[in-house]
Formats: structure tokens, C-alpha cells, sequence
């Protein structure tokens, strides 16, 4: 089993894998899924770089004193996000013969600038914009199959820092795209680099408000971290900021996440305990949650598409155009509901 969360514990400002959450106000950092998919690009972290890269940290350690610690998180997260190096690796992926003409010319026009706190950016540039096309793949499709032709206005909620935005403002040159968040640091990187509109989020969902609606809000990996009750109010949070006839999509850790963690391939950021009851109760209710150890209301959560389909029924007036078992990367589940 891959295991990181001891290193991360130790040093909470590494949050160098894509499976670790851009770290919101108050929350260490948390993982966020990750997939075993070895031909397509994936939330697939490769464990030898991952390991690689704690060898280094932990040879640094030996030398450096205990208090200077966080900053070798920092200086690693700089040299890593320094621009020649994420426009390299973007050059990288843009000769990959796995693209097809129209991703290339997206992702030719795509900013290769990341954010150095970025904690879904673990230093595979490759794999970070790739994930970023696969969502892509999923809004077209998604787009399509509801037959919605104008996107004037988009929320990215949560943005992060902008992982799947930057495509967006490539996909969607004319709209106007808001970045939501619940840490500043992220939003500002949006509004800086892909000229977003910022707005911020709550521990409770229920008392966001943004003063407008949109006609696509894309939610990429935050179902994956709420419990049922987060799950509903972020529903009914994306239902009252949807336009007549806007799109909803979202992606959710389903069979094949609840099929996986019980294998203990990879552990989620989960104990071994919390794995055990987990892949238990999926299987009974077509839902499961942990806590991430330490937390409170944000873990690891499994639904099924018809748990999902039960709680998207109880918000109401929500039309399914779209679902694709593994969308996202390989990983995800993804759903599209439109506003009737
Ligand atoms: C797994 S990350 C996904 C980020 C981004 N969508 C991406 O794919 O790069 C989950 C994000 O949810 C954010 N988050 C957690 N609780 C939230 C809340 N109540 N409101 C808004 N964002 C939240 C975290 O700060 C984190 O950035």
C-alpha cells in the first residue's frame, strides 16, 4: 500500500501528491482520490517519483534543523512550479501521439503556469494537464448530450487553483468564469492568471450565496470529500445557482473507487479501521464516508450512482443528461443534471 500521510503529517506544507487537497482555511492537507490506470493519463500518481521525492526530503532532513523544516516544503514547491519547468512538461504532453488534433490545439493555448501551492500539482506536469483534459472531454460531452450550445457564465466551485480552469477560459474564451473556493490563496491565483471572477465559500454550504447564477458549474473532486449532509447542501447550493436550463456537473467516487479501496492498493489518506468499515458500508447502503484522521466533515466519501440519483431527486427539479462511469481520468464518476 502507498502510504504518504505520515510524511505529510510530519511536514503538512509538502502536499506534494494529486492526491492531496488544496489545503482550505483551517484544514491540513487531505487526499483526493487516484486511479491505477497506467495507459491513459490518470489521477494515477506514479509511486517511484512520489518515493523519489521523499528520499530527498528525508535526506534533507537529516541536515537541515527540525524548525527550518516547513520552508524546505516552500523552496521544493517553488524550484517545482518554476515556469520553464510546467511549460516544459506542458510542451512534453502536447507531443504525446495519445492526443487527439483538438486537445492538442486546446492545451496549446492552455497557461502553463502553476501555482506553487497547488496541492493537486505533485510535479508530473504531464499527468496534472492531462486530468485537466479529461474533465474537458466530460463538460463537451456532457454539453453536448444536453444539447446546450451557449455557456455565457461558469462557476469552478472548487476551483482550487485552477487545475481544469485553465482549460475552461481556452474552451469558453467569451464566458465569464467565477473561481470558488474556501482558501483566498487559490482564488487569487484564478483571478491573476485566468482573469477570474473571485467569490468564497463556507464550512456551510447552505449560507453560500454568490448573487447570480450560471449556466455550467463544474465540481471537480469535492462530493469525493463531503458526507451526506455536505453532499445535499452542495446540491441544493449548485440548484439555486443554476440558470434556466444550466448544467450541473459534478464527479463522485463510485463502484469502481468502493471496489478499490477494500484491495488497499492505495489507502485514500484512510486507516486501515476506517478502510474496513468503509468498504463495508458501500456495499449495504451505496454510501460510506470517513473522516480524514483529524477532521471533522471531510474525508473520504463512496456513492453510488443510484445514491447519488436519490439525494439529486430530493433537491428536485434536476434533469440527468449525462453520466459516465470513470469519467474524470479514469477515476471518477461524472454526472451532468440540467435545471428544468
Ligand atoms: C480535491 S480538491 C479539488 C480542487 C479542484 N477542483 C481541482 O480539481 O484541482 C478539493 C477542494 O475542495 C475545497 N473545499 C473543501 N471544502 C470546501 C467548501 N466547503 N467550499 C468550497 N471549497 C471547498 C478544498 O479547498 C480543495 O481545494
Amino acid at each position: 500500500m502507498v502510504s504518504i500521510a505520515n510524511d505529510l503529517a510530519r511536514e503538512p506544507n509538502l502536499a506534494c501528491c494529486k492526491w492531496v487537497a488544496v489545503c482550505p482555511v483551517n484544514r491540513p492537507p487531505a487526499y483526493s482520490g487516484g486511479s491505477d490506470k497506467s495507459s491513459t493519463p490518470a489521477i494515477v500518481f506514479p509511486t517511484e517519483d512520489l518515493e523519489a521525492s521523499m528520499k530527498h526530503v528525508k535526506a534533507l532532513k537529516r541536515v537541515v534543523p527540525s524548525p527550518l523544516w516547513p520552508y524546505l516544503g516552500a523552496v521544493r514547491r517553488f524550484v517545482r512550479t518554476i515556469p520553464a519547468r510546467t511549460r516544459w512538461q506542458k510542451n512534453k504532453l502536447l507531443s504525446s501521439p495519445t492526443l487527439t488534433e483538438r486537445e492538442r490545439k486546446l492545451l496549446s493555448k492552455v497557461s502553463s503556469r502553476i501555482d506553487p501551492g497547488d496541492g493537486m500539482y505533485h510535479g508530473d506536469g504531464e499527468h496534472y494537464f492531462n486530468v485537466g483534459l479529461s474533465a474537458i472531454h466530460c463538460i463537451d460531452e456532457a454539453l453536448a448530450a444536453a444539447g446546450l450550445k451557449e455557456v455565457r457564465t461558469i462557476l469552478d466551485f472548487p476551483c482550487g487553483s485552477g487545475r481544469v480552469m485553465r482549460f475552461l477560459r481556452q474552451r469558453f474564451p467569451e464566458a465569464k468564469i467565477t473561481a470558488c473556493e474556501l482558501a483566498s490563496g487559490p482564488v487569487q491565483f484564478c483571478v491573476r492568471t485566468f482573469g477570474a471572477e473571485p467569490a468564497f465559500s463556507s464550512l456551510n454550504l447552505d449560507e453560500v450565496s454568490l448573487g447570480k447564477q450560471f449556466d455550467l458549474i463544474w465540481c471537480g473532486s469535492l462530493v469525493t470529500h463531503l458526507n451526506e449532509d455536505g453532499i445535499a447542501a452542495l446540491f441544493r447550493l449548485f440548484r439555486r445557482h443554476l440558470s434556466p436550463g444550466g448544467m450541473m456537473i459534478f464527479t463522485t467516487h463510485g463502484d469502481f473507487v468502493a471496489r478499490r479501496i477494500p484491495t488497499r492498493d492505495f489507502d485514500y489518506g484512510l486507516t486501515p479501521e476506517q478502510i474496513d468499515r468503509i468498504g463495508q458500508h458501500y456495499p449495504r447502503e451505496g454510501y460510506g464516508f470517513e473522516d480524514y484522521p483529524g477532521e471533522k466533515d471531510y474525508g473520504v466519501s463512496l456513492t453510488s450512482p443510484e445514491w447519488i440519483r436519490t439525494r439529486i431527486r430530493e433537491v428536485g427539479d434536476l434533469r440527468e443528461v449525462f453520466f459516465k462511469e470513470r469519467g474524470w481520468d479514469d477515476h471518477q464518476d461524472v454526472f451532468g443534471f440540467v435545471s428544468e
